[in-house]
């Protein structure tokens, strides 16, 4: 890890909005992936929700990317990809120098994408990031976000 860590707690899903769009998406620049990591329903697509809105993406328009694999929004300056890996094994072949030729200067939220950190980076030339997601309570979050690589 190679900077410090921003550490938030939300409890409630307006309060995971806020942080995503006011602390987290600013500091994210095209090119860039950020890794959502955390269990099941632990809020990563509510973040993905919140996160879309700084680039004035209808939140409403992000549903979970579980069985597509990847959904795309286009903000205003750029394109956001909202990828899920959750259904992909690890070892398995996963088409990322495609998604990293797609994804061009857009920014790439990963869904269950920790379990492929060594191959992003491999592809991707902007920075990767890692949000770390913990359920402390019923609406009760914690984020820890943290930049992995320097590129
Ligand atoms: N503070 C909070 N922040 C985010 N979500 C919250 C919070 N409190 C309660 N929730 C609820 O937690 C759930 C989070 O679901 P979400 O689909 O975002 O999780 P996920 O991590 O994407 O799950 P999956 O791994 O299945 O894709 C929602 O039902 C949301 O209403
Ligand atoms: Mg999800």
């Amino acid at each position: 890890m190679v900077s410090d860590k921003l550490r938030f707690i939300t409890k409630s899903v307006e309060e995971t909005y806020k942080i995503a769009k006011e602390k987290i998406a600013p500091l994210l620049k095209g090119g860039d992936i950020l890794i959502l990591d955390g269990d099941l329903g632990t809020g990563k697509t509510t973040f993905t929700r919140g996160f879309v809105e700084y680039f004035n993406i209808n939140p409403n328009y992000v549903s979970s990317p579980t069985f597509t694999l990847i959904n795309v929004y286009k903000g205003n300056e750029l394109f956001i990809y909202h990828v899920d890996f959750y259904r992909i094994l690890e070892g398995n072949d996963v088409f990322f120098d495609e998604l990293m030729e797609m994804q061009d200067k857009g920014i790439t939220l990963i869904e269950w994408g920790r379990k492929f950190i060594q191959e992003i980076k491999e592809y991707v030339e902007g920075n990767i990031y890692i949000l770390e997601i913990k359920r402390l309570g019923e609406t009760e979050r914690e984020f820890i976000f943290e930049k992995y690589t320097d590129n």
